[in-house]
C-alpha cells in the first residue's frame, strides 16, 4: 500500500512514541495529526494508521467517529462548530445555528459549493461560562451574537 501520510508525519509519531507507554496509545495523537495534514480522515488514512501502529483499521475508525473533533469526510477551508448544548443553547445558540445556515447558504453539516465554509453542530466545548461559543478550526470564539458571527463571517470571506 502507498503511503499517503508525510514523512513529517512519521517523524512526529517517532518522537511521540517514547512518551506512550504501548503504540497504540498513539492512536488519538495519530488521527489529530493526519487530519491536520490532511485535513480529514478518509478510510485509506485510517488504515495507513492502523497499519503504523498495529491495529485493524476498523479499531481506528470506532475510535475516530466516537470523536466529534475528528472530520470523517472533507471540511471546508473554514470549520464552524457551534455549540448547542444546554450553556449555549439558553444563551441563543439555536439562533446563532440559524443565522449561518442562512448567511452561509448551507444546513448543519454541510460544506458551502466553494468548500470554504463547513457548519457543523458541537456538544460542551467547556466554555459555557461564556456561552454561546463556537470553535473556529482551532480557535474559540465565545459570547456571540449574530453581530460578532457576521464580523467573523467577513474577514473570512
Ligand atoms: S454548553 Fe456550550 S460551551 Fe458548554
Amino acid at each position: 500500500m502507498a503511503k499517503i501520510l508525510s514523512t513529517k508525519f512519521y517523524d512526529r509519531m517517532k518522537k511521540l512514541e517514547p512518551r506512550y507507554p504501548t503504540k497504540v496509545a498513539l492512536l488519538l495523537p495519530a488521527l489529530h495529526a493526519a487530519q491536520e495534514e490532511i485535513g480529514w480522515l478518509p478510510p485509506d488514512v485510517m488504515e495507513e494508521i492502523g497499519a503504523h501502529i498495529g491495529i485493524h483499521p476498523a479499531q481506528v475508525r470506532e475510535v475516530a467517529s466516537f470523536y466529534t473533533m475528528y472530520n470523517l469526510k472533507p471540511v471546508g477551508k473554514y470549520h464552524l462548530k457551534v455549540c448547542t448544548n444546554v450553556a449555549c443553547a439558553l444563551r441563543g445558540a439555536e439562533g446563532l445555528v440559524e443565522h449561518c445556515e442562512k448567511k452561509l447558504g448551507i444546513r448543519l453539516g454541510e460544506t458551502t459549493a466553494d468548500r470554504k465554509f463547513t457548519l457543523y453542530e458541537e456538544e460542551c466545548l467547556g466554555a459555557c461560562g461564556t456561552a454561546p461559543a463556537m470553535m473556529l478550526n482551532d480557535d474559540y470564539h465565545e459570547n456571540l451574537t449574530t453581530q460578532k458571527m457576521d464580523q467573523i463571517l467577513e474577514k473570512l470571506s
